[in-house]
C-alpha cells in the first residue's frame, strides 16, 4: 500500500529555504512511490484555538469553521508527517503554532489511535550555529509527545541559510531529497 505523506510548510516566505527543503523531500518521497501532499500553511485561514472547550463537549468537533479542520484531517489520515519551520526568534513560525494549537480538538482521538505515524522535522535558520535550532525542535517535539502515537523519524537542519535560496548551496539540499527517498526503504520494512 502506498504511504501517505503530508508536508506542512509553515514559512510565509514562498520558495524560501524551508520550502525548498520540503520540495526536495517531496521529490524523493514521490520517487519512492509515496502519495505526497504539501500544504503551505500561509495560504490558509487558521484562527487561534479559543480554549472554549466546545470540542470537549461535541465529539472532538471544533466550533471554528476555517481551514484548520481539513488540514488536521489530512494529517490524521496520513502515515507520515513532515513538519517544517524556519527558526523565528528561537521558536517555530506563528503559522505552525496556530495549527498545533488547533490539534487540541483532536488530541484525545490521536492518543487513542491504533495506527502509529512517523514525523520528520525540517528547520532552517539564518545563524549557522545549530544550537539556534534547539528551542524550535523542542516546540515541535512537545506537540508530538502530547499526541503519543507519532514517532520521530528524522530531522533536517538547514542552519546558516538566511537569504531566500541560501539553502540551495547547503548540504541539507541533497540530504532532504535523500530523506524523502528513504520512504521506499521504510515501505519495504513494513
Ligand atoms: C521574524 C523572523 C525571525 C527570525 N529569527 C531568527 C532566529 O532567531 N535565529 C536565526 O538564526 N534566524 C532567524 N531568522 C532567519 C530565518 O530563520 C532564516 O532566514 C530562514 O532560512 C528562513 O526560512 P524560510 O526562507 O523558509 O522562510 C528569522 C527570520 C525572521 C523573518
Amino acid at each position: 500500500m502506498r504511504q501517505k505523506v503530508v508536508i506542512i510548510s509553515s514559512s510565509p516566505r514562498r520558495n524560501g529555504n524551508s520550502e525548498i527543503l520540503c520540495n526536495q523531500f517531496l521529490k524523493g518521497a514521490k520517487e519512492a512511490g509515496c502519495e505526497v501532499e504539501k500544504i503551505n500553511l500561509n495560504d490558509y485561514t487558521i484562527q487561534p484555538c479559543l480554549a472554549c472547550e466546545y470540542c470537549r463537549r461535541h465529539q472532538n468537533i471544533c466550533c471554528q469553521k476555517d481551514d484548520a479542520n481539513k488540514i488536521i484531517q489530512k494529517m490524521i489520515d496520513a502515515d507520515i508527517w513532515v513538519l517544517s519551520s524556519p527558526v523565528y526568534f528561537y521558536s517555530i513560525s506563528a503559522q505552525m503554532k496556530l495549527l498545533i494549537d488547533r490539534f487540541f480538538a483532536r488530541e484525545y482521538e490521536m492518543r487513542e489511535s491504533q495506527k502509529r505515524k512517523k514525523v520528520y522535522y525540517i528547520i532552517t535558520s539564518g545563524a549557522s550555529d545549530l544550537s539556534e535550532h534547539t528551542a524550535t525542535i523542542e516546540s515541535l517535539r512537545g506537540f508530538i509527545q502530547v499526541l503519543r502515537t507519532v514517532d520521530e523519524a528524522g530531522i533536517m537542519n538547514g542552519a546558516g541559510a538566511f537569504l531566500k535560496g541560501d539553502v540551495l548551496k547547503h548540504p541539507a539540499y541533497q540530504s532532504a531529497y535523500e530523506m524523502g527517498k528513504q520512504m521506499k526503504e521504510m515501505e519495504e520494512d513494513l
